[in-house]
């Protein structure tokens, strides 16, 4: 039998702490994968979106997930309305597709604008925009970015499930819960 290059894909334990692990390398390693997840949502309408965030928290204790945004956005309107995400990572070193189903919150005032304090100077661009985020412009160029920590939010992302797919010499899938303790069983891939 061909010998698996990551040999923790075929233990659920194992593969769920590498879910985490990798999730938790993405706060801190610019260069991780699980940097840059794509968080989805739908509209009111039901039509999914997605786009490419920054992940900012990750905490396997709690298992909860942070991205920093701008309040305005149609996204935090979005979620505000039906508060259910998905995240999705490709790790292509670790042959590692990570699907995460999560309720999402959305955090504002005093706490949030603490955090956005300790920005100021690593990425003050980020969260304040007139017009706000979507807006019809005449000209690209014609918006201003406005630092304001009214228009800085933090969406904490309690994961639900965990769907992880690893590309092996045998593909495995694997579900985790939170109903079942994160208890994991083994899907068709
Ligand atoms: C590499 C990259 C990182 C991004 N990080 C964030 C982020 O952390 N938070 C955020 O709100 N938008 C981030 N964006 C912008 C979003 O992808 C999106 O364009 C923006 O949030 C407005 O879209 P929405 O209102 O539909 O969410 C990032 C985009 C890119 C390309």
């Amino acid at each position: 039998m061909t010998p698996e290059v990551h040999p923790w894909a075929a233990d659920l334990t194992e593969l769920h702490m590498q879910v985490w692990t990798r999730l938790v390398r993405g706060v801190r390693d610019r260069r991780a994968p699980t940097r840059h997840p794509t968080l989805a949502k739908v509209t009111p309408d039901g039509k999914p979106q997605a786009r490419t965030v920054v992940l900012r928290a990750a905490n396997k204790s709690s298992g909860t997930l942070e991205i920093y945004t701008d309040l305005q956005s149609s996204k935090v309107a979005d979620l505000r309305r039906t508060p259910f995400a998905a995240l999705h990572v490709w790790d292509a070193a670790a042959r590692l597709q990570i699907r995460l189903e999560a309720t999402a919150a959305i955090l504002t005032g005093p706490g949030a604008a603490a955090i956005w304090a300790g920005l100021l100077g690593a990425s003050p661009q980020s969260h304040g925009s007139l017009p706000a985020p979507g807006q019809s412009i005449a000209q690209a160029l014609d918006y201003a970015k406005q630092p304001n920590p009214a228009s800085f939010a933090i969406l904490r992302l309690k994961v639900q499930t965990i769907d992880a797919l690893h590309l092996g010499a045998h593909h495995r899938r694997a579900r985790f819960d939170r109903d079942a303790r994160w208890a994991g069983t083994w899907l068709a891939p």
